[in-house]
């Protein structure tokens, strides 16, 4: 993965792939779901940006919204457009979460190579509505992209050694500014892990999730309430 300067967000990110023209699309057309009044969940990475851009254009409309942000970038952004923002701590639900996703197929996903994802499942996950948007590029028949798990590092080697028994190809992430591992905003490391082709993501989850030392993972299992998918000049909705 590479990382490069962002001067729309003032920060180093990944670098992003995919059509930003879809990108935009899908994220304004997820943003379009927000009403009067909702605490929304700001996802995170280059997706969820149009998003926050959109939502801090109608807060300057007139929209009332308070803003859950997923990671230090995205709260970055949003207090960039004008997003009133409450701490995750302060709520115990959330009206709408909009994130964008690295691999859909059907209504899971696979999120995390921006290294958000257990706080994006939080959010996700306590969220009424989860709108996840994505560029034409991450719709797959089947997940087989590299699942992020994030890990205690004293726990490291052995979750290491318990995904490699269930058959998975983990592969420590390392930094590209600094010496050594990813740490997380939580202060964990991250572990890439290759499954091949996920026959049963809910299966897989849930044997991930059993294993102690492991924080979360970017499996979001049927989670989403809808996709938007941005294709060409237009928006390809699916809803459960
Ligand atoms: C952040 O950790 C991720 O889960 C992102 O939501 C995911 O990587 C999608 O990012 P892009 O929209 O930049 O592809």
């Amino acid at each position: 993965m590479r990382y490069t300067y962002d001067p729309i967000r003032d920060v180093f990110s990944k670098s992003v792939s995919g059509s930003e023209k879809e990108k935009r699309l899908a994220g304004e057309s997820a943003a379009s779901r927000v009403l009067e009044g909702d605490i929304v969940g700001l996802g995170t990475g280059s997706t969820a940006l149009y998003a926050i851009q959109a939502l801090g254009e109608a807060v300057k409309q007139g929209l009332e919204i308070r803003g859950v942000s997923t990671s230090f970038q995205s709260s970055q952004l949003a207090e960039k457009v004008g997003i009133p923002l409450i701490r995750l701590s302060e709520v115990d639900r959330i009206d709408i979460a909009i994130d964008g996703a690295d691999q859909v197929a059907g209504f899971d996903l696979v999120k995390g190579e921006g290294a958000a994802h257990t706080r994006e499942k939080i959010v996700a996950s306590a969220a009424d509505k989860f709108i996840v948007a994505v560029d034409s590029t991450k719709v797959s028949d089947i997940l087989n992209k590299t699942v992020p798990i994030e890990v205690l590092f004293s726990a490291r080697t052995i979750v290491t050694s318990r995904i490699k028994d269930m058959g998975g190809n983990p592969e420590l992430r390392f930094s590209v500014r600094k010496d050594g591992p990813v740490s997380t905003e939580n202060g964990n490391i991250l572990l890439d892990c290759d499954f091949g082709d996920i026959e049963s993501p809910l299966l897989l989850s849930k044997e991930i999730s059993d294993i102690p030392g492991v924080v979360d993972h970017g499996l979001f299992v049927n989670m989403a309430s809808e996709i938007h998918i941005g294709r060409g000049s237009g928006v390809e909705i699916q809803k459960e």
